[in-house]
């Protein structure tokens, strides 16, 4: 099968180029080679390669630095897979978006999780141009996937390398506690990616993180555990960390929580958290 990745030196892109090379032709394509928001060059190339998939990797992802470039973050994460979407719908391919629980406000109790039908209502510039994005693929195109995923971790600056180098260096860390959500290893997602287009599940937005909730401390400490360091977490509401750190910073949702209730269904096996960081410290770790 013929399947075109844009944004392809990205850390989703690294897992997914990975899980999907043995069995398919891939088109791989950075930014210098295929700009997403440039609407001719996308409509030339998808009509050039005629690949039956096209998984868009590609996205504007600095949270903070959107909150004062909209229009820039507007662009790749909104016209971008709009553009994709419509080159896609007239040659009849398949698109595979990838969206993000930043759609939500976030404010939803923490005993529950966002199901794929409630109500979106973004407070940041990334949130409202990714949940634009998710709009525009849907204006152009009825054969889309949308995986919504969270706290993304892979071959890329992360969470977990930054708080494995903090570790080593610092004898204690100050680390959030009162947002809740799942760490998502991006081998794991590009997992459902491939099965979700082998098995040819029905089109739509489906919920894609690791199973199983956690916080960013309790996700600090398993980390600390797991690779034997030595270092304090002392857990501190966002509003706390955000007056130690003196930092501006976009807001972060308290609840990133979403149920995995409808790609399960589909019979995709999605693994704990837990089990998705021990092995990507193995890797890591043994560098
Ligand atoms: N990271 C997370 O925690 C997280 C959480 C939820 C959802 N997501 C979503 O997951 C997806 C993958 O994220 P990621 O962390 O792998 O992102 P990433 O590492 O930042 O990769 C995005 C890639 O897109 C490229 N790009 C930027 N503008 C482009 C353009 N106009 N045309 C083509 N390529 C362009 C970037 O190239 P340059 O680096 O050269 O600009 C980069 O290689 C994104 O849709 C993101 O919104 C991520």
């Amino acid at each position: 099968m013929k399947i075109l990745i844009t944004g392809a030196n990205g850390m989703l892109a690294k897992s997914v180029i990975g899980k999907l090379k043995k069995y398919n032709e891939l088109i791989c394509t950075d930014v210098s080679e295929l700009d997403i928001t440039d609407r001719e060059e996308v409509l030339k190339t998808v009509e050039e390669v005629k690949p039956e998939y096209i998984v868009n990797c590609a996205a504007y992802t600095a949270v903070d630095k959107a909150e004062d470039n909209f229009e820039i973050a507007e662009k790749i994460n909104a016209d971008g897979p709009g553009n994709l979407a419509y080159a896609a719908n007239k040659i009849g391919a398949t698109l595979v978006h990838i969206s993000t629980d930043y759609v939500f406000d976030g404010e939803l109790d923490v005993s529950k999780s966002y199901v794929e039908t409630d109500n979106v209502g973004p407070v940041t510039v990334y949130g409202k141009t990714k949940l634009h994005g998710e709009e525009q693929v849907m204006q152009n195109t009825d054969k889309y996937y949308i995986f919504r995923t969270a706290w993304l971790y892979g071959d890329g600056n992360n969470f977990v390398r930054t708080m494995l180098k903090l570790g080593k260096e610092k004898e204690e860390l100050n680390v959030v506690s009162d947002q809740h959500g799942s760490p998502t290893y991006a081998e794991d997602l590009a997992n459902i990616i491939k099965e979700a287009i082998e098995k040819k599940i029905p089109f739509g937005i489906y919920h894609t993180t690791n199973q199983k909730f956690t916080t960013w401390y309790d996700f600090t400490k398993k980390i600390f555990e797991l690779a034997n360091i030595d270092c304090k977490v002392n857990p501190v509401s966002t509003e706390r960390y955000i007056e130690i750190m003196k930092i501006k910073q976009a807001k972060r949702p308290k609840n990133s929580q979403l149920c995995k209730n409808k790609i399960l269904a589909q019979g995709i096996n999605i693994p704990d958290w837990e089990d998705a960081l021990k092995r990507y410290l193995e890797i890591e770790l043994n560098k």
